[in-house]
């Protein structure tokens, strides 16, 4: 069954991890939190005391895996995870981190996402695949064959890679396989590194201030240049990807990166963007920004999977604290920040800290809105509200659950 790709990860498991780590530090990330999945997939509603079921379909040195199976430990959600991988080495690793943790909830297999139908492993109420599907030789078969394992009212969260914001990676690509393809891997990557030193100013990789992962050790650098199959995706080729699954996207990560308005300032051009269908205000945004290196979207069969605010939605902060954010807030105006390379300034209305520091994880919108002074009633409080949400939402560190 060997392939180019699995040799690679057999030889550089990816991302490069030591399992002594996890008793230091739980690495975290988009896709697959618990308070994501529940919030773009199952609208906020997901009970977490029934059984959960999760494939992590590429699991590569376990990051997924990992976050997941200790997120449900935590929760005490009866919940089987399955890992799956086509290199040995890299579940190797994937295994002794979760050993590390004293973790019970995973199952670890070898082989192919392509070969689901045939593992018969049932049906999977959420599937994270991160970083995979641009390396099959056929994207659209792996994304079928994972949909096809889904639980009924199931979803994806995947990650795929963008095209704008690697500019310069598949040219690079190019000149090394003319230049070293012939060599074993190794040897390339020992090329490559001199390479690097070398490129003249001109070359687009060289300019490309916003990929840096080749810097982060050899695992990430074959990856990002030295891989034999890899595409990437614009935003309107993710779309028909995804359709082409039958499945369509619920939600970008971040929410405002997708959003024109968040990069044009004169508001005659935002309000023209803001008439666009969504999908299509999503393509401009990648347009206009042209620093998405990556596109992470949650998936579903049905709309209508996302959580929207109403007066029982329960707030959640996303690993932040509400009284120092809403700290920063009150000194700021504003929520300030950086997106690959762009500077963003969100302002906030003056009553946003009073909103942020009632977030507790208890109180509803409609708890806060009673305590808020001067706001007697929902539709006062959302007008308030809703630029907080675009922000906050926005940038991924504010759900809802019910
Ligand atoms: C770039 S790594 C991503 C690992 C992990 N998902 C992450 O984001 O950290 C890609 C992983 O996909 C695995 N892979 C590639 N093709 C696969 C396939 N057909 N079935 C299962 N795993 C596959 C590789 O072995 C590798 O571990």
């Amino acid at each position: 069954m060997s392939n180019p790709v699995q040799d690679q990860y057999e030889a550089y498991p990816y991302p490069g991890r030591n399992p002594a780590e996890e008793k230091a530090r739980l690495i975290t990330g988009s896709p697959s939190r618990l308070l994501e999945i529940d919030h773009y997939l199952f609208g906020g509603r997901r009970d977490w005391t029934r059984p959960f079921r999760a494939l992590v379909a590429g699991g590569g040195t376990g990051d997924a895996t990992v976050m997941l199976a200790q997120q449900l430990a935590d929760a005490r959600t009866p919940a089987e995870i399955v890992y799956l991988d086509l290199s040995s080495a890299s579940r190797a690793i994937a295994e002794q981190r979760i050993a590390a943790r004293g973790l019970a909830n995973v199952r670890f297999l070898n082989g192919s996402l392509l070969e689901l139908g045939a593992l018969g492993l049932g049906g999977f109420d959420y599937i994270d695949c991160c970083g995979v599907l641009h390396h099959l030789p056929d994207p659209a078969a792996g994304l079928a064959s994972l949909t096809g394992a889904l639980a009924p009212g199931g979803g994806i969260g995947l990650m795929v890679y963008g095209e704008y914001g690697r500019t310069g990676v598949y040219p690079l690509q190019a000149a090394l396989r003319q230049l070293a393809g012939d060599m074993p891997l190794n040897e390339q990557v020992g090329l490559a590194k001199q390479l690097l030193k070398i490129l003249p100013a001109t070359n687009a990789f060289r300019q490309n201030r916003i990929l840096g992962d080749h810097q982060r050790g050899d695992a990430e650098l074959v990856d990002l240049l030295l891989h034999r199959q890899d595409r990437a995706y614009t935003v309107p080729q993710l779309a028909e990807l995804a359709a082409g699954a039958g499945l369509a996207v619920a939600s970008f990560i971040e929410p405002i990166r997708y959003d024109p308005g968040l990069y044009l300032a004169d508001p005659a051009l935002a309000k023209r963007a803001a008439t666009l269908p969504a999908l299509e205000q999503a393509a401009l945004a990648e347009r206009l920004a042209s620093n998405m290196k990556l596109h992470i979207a949650y998936l579903t069969r049905e709309a209508g999977s996302v959580a929207r605010p109403s007066p029982d939605a329960i707030p959640l902060l996303i690993e932040w604290d509400a009284a120092a954010i809403a700290k920063s807030v009150q000194q700021q105006g504003a929520i300030k920040g950086a997106f690959d390379g762009l500077p963003v300034t969100l302002p906030l209305p003056r009553q946003a800290p009073a909103i942020l520091s009632r977030i507790d994880g208890r109180r509803t919108l409609s708890d806060i809105q009673r305590e808020m002074e001067k706001l007697p009633d929902w539709a006062a409080f959302m007008t308030l509200f809703q630029p907080i949400y675009r922000a906050l939402n926005g940038i991924n560190r504010l759900v809802l659950r019910f």
